[in-house]
């Protein structure tokens, strides 16, 4: 049986807000092996049954099934198109249609009749308050409403409401972006909440990013001073009239009972201020205020057709505490980024007041001192009318625990639940073992993803920060990816690098950049410059290649060619006989090799510098030969060998000894193959030394540790690889999880193991940077790897690395084309093998320490030096083989 299960748009179910055909791709079942696609026909109407075809490729003899750009059509603005493809395979069977894939178009080629308008003036500027506008309209009783498509975006964050009801379920849009060159706008199909007759359309605006207080300096209006919305409703009548509602002057407006909201702060909520009924129609608006225009540039106007914040899910409380203070705290059980949700019956102006926070100390006591100036806030004064349940919306809170500072009367943890929120991306990973720890581990970094990826990737989601810092953001990267499907996320985050960089082509430190001019009060940045940091920049190339490995998408490539090959020249530019450096360098941050009290490791900057420099050139070096760009693939590539060369001389001395005795130098030199091969093994060697010197421990930061167990593992030394992951003393991945741990720590001595906690100035226990070991889990302990000549899994390379005492390892990765799964299990002295390779794709399947190949049905090995090797089809396997002596595993009978 051939079918095709689901059809993609850019990587994503359903679009909504399209102005460029997407990119199409789809996953195949069979319940055969070996298959692979012969061919395909698509089809695209405008009516979910295909009666009204705008589109029909024919049969187009193709194996590619993702990432198919079809020539262009014309489309129609504010119009829902649906799309649906068949395939033939290799079998000689044809699939029936798949199910239809829809998306929407928004507001093609700038065609906005409306006006941003805000409810604020000048005077507002250092107002955080929410506002409210509304305009009612009618709609023709006689006409018959064949579509009705809204199209909005707010300087701020707003919300949109249509007779009462909120228009979709996104939150904190439209997001955080370089404002002033790229800002989003939703699209949203609301025909079903209109009526005939009267309508009202409403919104509620906040300050959000745009002009609320961000960053660690505290600045506010960052991007402008008053908060307004542009909206633009499109009805569209079955006799082919058509009805726009837009934002303009004859909106009413008010203030809303939100009489504050800002990120880090949080919000104060007056319910006794609250005006029901304002977004119906019937509502007496005539004390309301007039609104005004605010000009701004529609040219930066792009549909975000989909990966908006959502709420995802929903957790009760764990446990209510009584610190010994005597504080009422409520431990979710979880660190966080969201809401608290609560009921609660009083008296009118009765209060709940609740603060955030994510530790508590050594004696069990509310810690909020790592929040830095941070409140975290929320206050709901009560309107006294029944129950009342209420959460923010307007700013988001970083949290495990809520001290409840203030609640009428008695405190029941039921009445009180946590709202998840972040960006919305298909979750593609699975991972678990026979290691409980592991599985912990695994589970903190991926709520480290889930905390810090709202709307941009930040370093943390809770203290005056929760910023786009790159270098974490780079890091993270491949490891995101695989736990999450990041396309959307990174397309989206990357436009805004690309438009925030320097004209030279340096990085900032932050995307969206709001650290540039408003430093002064930082040593630090002040003196240093706020971009161009190695490790930190170069997500500009390093993030868009990641996205090609993982998903096969060019078009990110392309969109960012000139971004990445900026930031390449401009390390050229900076660079003394190729050798770079350049003024302000976070290098191996929070590395444990740094002097005592700073952030700052012992590797020395120009050698990490120069290793970037080289890995960066040698991506940016690939993509051209992707794009097509021979000779900027020759230039590039002549390049990264004489950075390579350069490096050799100035960092190994002639006896094969690096000049800097750090584990990050050693990690980098191997994994960036910066290596001469005649010292691969030495290097190797010495980087085992320089673990033992700290009893088999990491001293390694940001640039270090991500790679620290790919350095070992691919340099044959597997066995200490496995044991640097399971270390669970100070300093290691587990000794967090031992120290109970649900999100990975800002600092490996975070939490130290006497109990006292690293410097309140930097301690964040959210930040997934150190998360970045999960690739590892995947690529190598899993062995589920992507291959650069087949990218997006189109050719995978399963290869498995059993050991570390372990039982079993059951794994998936769910790529564009369908789920990839690797189980191991040690049964009997053997390695028991099982995977799935889904239809379409191949896969070389690598084994090592392998002593005696045994069962290996449907496939044929071979073995050379590097060890055992075959070549599969799609479909399900399972093989065994008996390990040799250096594979440490728990048998099971
Ligand atoms: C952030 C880091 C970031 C760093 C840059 C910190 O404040 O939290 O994660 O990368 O600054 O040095």
């Amino acid at each position: 049986m051939l079918s095709v299960s689901q059809l993609t748009l850019n990587g994503e179910p359903a679009l909504t807000g399209v102005e460029r055909l997407p990119l199409i791709g789809w996953k195949i079942e069979s319940t055969r092996r070996n298959v692979l696609q012969q061919s395909w026909q698509l089809q695209c109407s405008t009516r979910a049954d295909f009666s009204a075809l705008v589109f029909d490729s024919g049969v187009v003899n193709s194996e590619e099934s993702n990432n198919i750009e079809l020539s262009e059509f014309l489309l129609q603005p504010s119009t829902r198109y649906f799309l649906r493809v068949r395939i033939t395979d290799n079998h000689g069977e044809s699939s029936g249609w798949s199910p239809e894939a829809p998306f929407v178009t928004g507001v093609m080629n700038c065609a906005w009749k409306g006006e941003f308008i805000s409810a604020e003036t000048p005077q507002d500027k250092a107002n955080s308050k929410g506002t409210l506008l509304r305009k009612a309209f009618s709609v023709a009783a006689e006409k018959k409403v064949a579509s009705a498509f809204v199209h909005a975006t707010a300087l701020g964050i707003y919300q949109l409401f249509l007779n009462g009801e909120r228009v979709g379920t996104d939150e904190l849009t439209p997001g955080w972006t370089s404002y002033q060159h790229h800002l989003l706008y939703q699209t949203y199909d609301v025909t079903a909440l209109l009526n005939s007759g009267d309508n009202v359309v409403g919104a509620e605006l906040g300050a959000g990013w745009f002009k609320g207080d961000m960053g660690f300096s505290r600045h506010r209006n960052y991007y402008g001073e008053q908060t307004a919305l542009l909206c633009q409703l499109v009805i569209q009548y079955e006799d082919g009239s058509e009805q726009c509602v837009v934002s303009d002057l004859s909106w009413r407006s008010s203030d809303s009972a939100r009489q504050f909201a800002e990120i880090y702060d949080g919000e104060r909520y007056d319910a006794t201020l609250a005006q029901p009924g304002w977004q119906r129609s019937g509502f007496n608006d005539s004390d309301w205020r007039h609104v005004s225009q605010i000009h701004w540039d529609k040219k930066t106007l792009v549909a975000q057709g989909a990966g908006t914040v959502k709420q995802i899910e929903r957790l009760p409380v764990a446990a209510l505490i009584v610190t010994p203070q005597g504080d009422k705290v409520l431990d979710f059980g979880q660190n966080m980024s969201g809401w608290v949700e609560f009921r609660v019956r009083g008296k009118p102006g009765d209060k709940v007041v609740l603060r955030h926070f994510e530790a508590l100390d050594a004696s069990g006591n509310v810690y909020l001192d790592n929040l830095r100036s941070a409140k975290q806030l929320v206050e709901y004064t009560l309107k006294g009318e029944g129950e009342e349940v209420w959460h923010p919306r307007f700013s988001w809170q970083g949290f495990r625990y809520v001290k409840v500072e203030r609640f009428p009367g008695e405190l029941n943890p039921n009445h009180f639940t946590a709202i998840v929120i972040h960006s919305a991306m298909e979750a593609t990973g699975q991972f678990a073992c026979s290691n409980p720890d592991l599985n912990q581990l695994h589970h903190n970094i991926l709520w480290g993803l889930k905390g810090n990826f709202v709307d941009v990737p930040t370093d943390c989601p809770q203290r005056d920060e929760r910023l786009g810092w790159t270098g974490d953001a780079q890091i993270f990267c491949r490891t995101a990816s695989y736990l999450m499907q990041t396309r959307t996320f990174f397309a989206k985050w990357l436009t805004d690098l690309k438009h925030d960089q320097t004209p030279e082509g340096g990085v900032p430190h932050v995307i969206p950049d709001i650290l540039t001019g408003h430093c002064d009060h930082d040593k630090f940045l002040a003196e240093g410059g706020t971009h161009s940091a190695t490790g930190w920049a170069d997500a500009a190339v390093i993030n868009p290649w990641t996205m090609y490995l993982m998903y096969g998408d060019k078009r990110i490539l392309q969109n960012q060619y000139v971004s990445m090959k900026g930031w390449v020249d401009f390390m050229r530019a900076h660079a003394d006989n190729d050798i770079w450096r350049y003024k302000l360098q976070f290098g191996d941050w929070v590395a444990l090799d740094a002097q005592e009290g700073s952030y700052f490791g012992a590797t020395p900057e120009d050698l990490l510098c120069t290793a970037y420099y080289a890995l960066s050139t040698s991506l940016l070096a690939k993509t051209a030969k992707v794009l097509g760009n021979e000779e900027d693939h020759q230039y590039y590539s002549a390049l990264q060998t004489i950075i390579v060369e350069r490096f050799q001389e100035r960092f190994f001395t002639a006896k094969g000894d690096l000049t800097a005795q750090t584990q990050t130098a050693h990690i980098v030199a191997l994994c960036f193959d910066l290596t001469p091969v005649a010292f691969r093994q030495r290097t190797a060697d010495r980087l085992v030394a320089l673990l033992h010197e700290h009893d088999g421990h990491l001293v390694t930061g940001f640039l270090g540790t991500p790679y620290f167990c790919h350095a070992l593992s691919q340099n044959g030394k597997a066995k200490e690889a496995w044991a640097l992951l399971l270390k669970d003393d100070f300093p290691s991945w587990l000794y967090q999880v031992k120290a109970g741990a649900t999100t990975v720590w800002e600092h490996w001595d975070g939490i130290k193991p006497d109990g006292s906690m690293w410097s309140p100035d930097m301690n964040s226990f959210n930040h997934y940077a150190y998360g970045a070991v999960g690739e590892w889990l995947y690529r190598t302990v899993a062995g589920i790897e992507a291959d650069e000549s087949a990218p997006g899994f189109k050719h995978a390379i399963i290869s498995p690395l059993p050991g570390g005492r372990l039982n079993w390892v059951d794994a998936s990765y769910e790529s564009m084309y369908g789920e990839i799964a690797v189980k191991w299990q040690a049964i009997e002295g053997k390695v028991v093998l099982s995977f799935r390779i889904p239809a379409n794709t191949t896969a070389t399947v690598k084994l090592q320490a392998v002593k005696e190949m045994g069962q290996s049905e449907g496939l044929e090995f071979s073995h050379s030096e590097l060890g055992w090797s075959a070549t599969a089809g799609s479909g399900e396997y399972r093989i065994d083989y008996l390990p040799d002596d250096s594979v440490d595993l728990t048998y099971s009978d």
